[in-house]
């Protein structure tokens, strides 16, 4: 197949360039995008998928050579099939790849979510509260099933979006429970948890013991510190676009399949109940 056009542009969409772990993600995009005389488009589509779609049309009518799509917006898989869009290399992060290319870069999120649990029964926890999207991405599905299929308690699930927000609104249902620890599926729900759970006077890690997910630099300045696990997220946006751009220039190239490792980050939001 020949690429027709070049225009030394990439197209990347993400769901919330206020969280940091996207804007960490696209630095590492961005810089190695830039050392290959790239330049980036970037486009923040919330869950809207209105403005997805026509953030995929302008993108496609600017010419782009290639697509990083890393939103967590339901239908967004469906919306890369578009023939616009077909003859141009698309790498979706966050979920397995249902495009056309299959080139894949993830990281272990099903062993994240079991390192997580292992942690909680080691600390002697019964009941936890899981705060995930109601709709996961493939990612996300997986590190709930890492955790689920390894905590030998019992799992309390609420579904939250992936913002503090969320994570805040949710505590006054987290009292209700007898769980004695939250797994947020990410750090901005953990914080949204901190400000919710300080509200109601508890303290972490006395009260409620706190895992977040991801290892955002804020993880580390809040009070107490967050325990959490890391994802090499400079790395994942290196490696995505240096995957994109050799599918550029090589389009009949092997499938690429990449798994980054995760770690656990012991902090002081874990305690024994
Ligand atoms: O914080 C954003 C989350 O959505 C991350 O955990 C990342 O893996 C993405 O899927």
């Amino acid at each position: 197949r020949m690429i027709m056009k070049k225009s030394q542009t990439i197209g990347i969409i993400v769901p919330d360039i206020t969280n940091p772990f996207f804007a960490t993600l696209v630095k590492g995009i961005e810089e190695v995008l830039f050392k290959s005389d790239f330049m980036t488009i970037l486009c923040n589509v919330d869950t809207n998928d209105d403005k997805g779609i026509k953030a995929l049309e302008a993108l496609n009518h600017r010419g782009v050579d290639g697509l990083i799509v890393a939103s967590s917006g339901v239908s967004m898989s469906e919306l890369v099939k578009q023939d616009a869009l077909k003859n141009i290399p698309v790498i979706e992060l966050d979920r397995q790849s249902t495009s056309q290319t299959m080139d894949s870069i993830k990281t272990n999120d099903y062993l994240g979510g079991k390192l997580v649990a292992e942690l909680l029964n080691e600390m002697e926890h019964h009941t936890v509260v899981a705060l995930f999207p109601e709709f996961p991405s493939q990612n996300i599905l997986k590190r709930l099933e890492g955790f689920t299929n390894h905590f030998l308690g019992q799992v309390i699930h609420f579904s939250t979006e992936l913002s503090k927000a969320s994570g805040k609104k949710r505590v006054s249902d987290i009292l209700l429970t007898d769980a004695t620890a939250i797994f947020a599926a990410n750090d901005e729900i953990a914080f949204g948890v901190y400000t919710g759970l300080n509200d109601y006077g508890k303290k972490i890690p006395e009260d409620y013991s706190v895992v977040g997910y991801d290892d955002i630099e804020m993880s580390s300045y809040v009070f107490p510190s967050l325990t959490t696990v890391s994802q090499p997220i400079f790395e994942l946006g290196q490696k995505t676009a240096n995957t994109l751009i050799q599918r550029i220039e090589s389009p009949e190239m092997d499938e690429t399949e990449i798994i980054l490792p995760v770690k656990l980050i012991k902090r002081l939001s874990v305690a024994h109940p």
